[in-house]
């Protein structure tokens, strides 16, 4: 038998007197199976999106767990209005930015729509991409029953899926706009995904826009931790987009979206306050002249 490493030995830190608040961020190093003990211990954990080095740093070293490369990048990035145009080269290049700027979070990347859906095989083939040119160490794709053939090839073929259930952006047109699922009749059906994704080896479920109460009762059945999106407070972790949650984007925001800064009001004002020096002739001054 191996020695454990020290890692392995004391995922947590040692003591039984760590408060649940303080013991997430005693991981070291965030593995898929420390979000699944954290849902056994009954601690929530956190997950933001991140595209680049800065952002990552700082959401790492806040003690964020699990830091996702979204396709959200379409349109918080690329500048398109949807998730649907990015592509798996534009993808790529962020999460290796991601994967190369932390230090302690889990960094999924998100499969692009059109680059999964196909075959479990071209699934299995983008992946791939994500994990070696992207340094990814999970990645994440939309669907539920219907993608079980694509999330059994990937965890058979040594690739840690993230499923997302309930609303998915890629979708969109078939589930006819931004729409909540699983309300009255159509609770089951978010439950025969949740089941389904968890059966073909997933280790973790988003569920996006779906009722509190559906959330919490997926929850309870799933031995996996569910990462809610707009579905209430009973999921085992929750994720926002980052420029959303911190007010870099302006505009209309869902419901879901708890706003923790005003990004964009900070850099107005510092990008007038430069605009006002430079053309006063008070940038630059002696202190940063040679
Ligand atoms: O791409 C993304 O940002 C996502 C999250 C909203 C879960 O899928």
């Amino acid at each position: 038998m191996s020695t454990p490493t020290p890692e392995e030995a004391a995922p947590y830190g040692s003591g039984p007197t760590k408060s649940a608040a303080q013991a997430p961020t005693a991981i070291k190093r965030v593995r898929t199976h420390h979000l699944r003990e954290l849902k056994e211990r009954g601690e929530r954990f956190s997950m933001l999106t991140a595209y680049e080095q800065h952002a990552a740093q700082t959401f790492d070293e806040a003690g964020i767990e699990v830091l996702l490369v979204g396709d959200s990048a379409s349109n918080n990035v690329y500048g398109n209005e949807t998730s649907l145009p990015v592509t798996v080269d534009e993808l790529i290049p962020l999460t290796r930015a991601v994967s190369r700027s932390v230090q302690r979070a889990l960094v999924v990347g998100d499969l692009p729509f059109g680059s999964y859906q196909a075959s479990p095989e071209q699934a299995y083939l983008t992946a791939v991409r994500f994990m070696k040119e992207g340094g990814a160490h999970a990645i994440k794709l939309e669907g539920g029953v219907e993608m079980a053939p694509q999330i059994e090839r990937l965890t058979r073929g040594g690739i840690p899926v993230m499923a997302h259930i309930g609303f998915t952006p890629q979708s969109e047109h078939t589930l006819g706009g931004y729409r909540v699922q699983g309300r009255g009749d159509t609770a089951s059906r978010v439950l025969a995904d949740a089941l389904a994704v968890q059966e073909a080896g997933a280790f973790a479920v988003v569920m996006e826009m779906v009722p509190g109460d559906v959330a919490a009762q997926v929850t309870k059945e799933l031995a996996i931790p569910t990462i809610g999106i707009g579905a209430g407070p009973e999921c085992d972790g929750q994720v926002l987009v980052w420029q959303d949650a911190f007010g870099l984007r302006t505009g209309r925001m869902a419901r879901f979206v708890k706003q923790y800064a005003d990004l964009h009001g900070v850099l107005l004002e510092a990008a007038r306050a430069f605009d006002a020096d430079v053309k006063g002739g008070t940038f630059p001054g002696p202190d940063h002249t040679f």
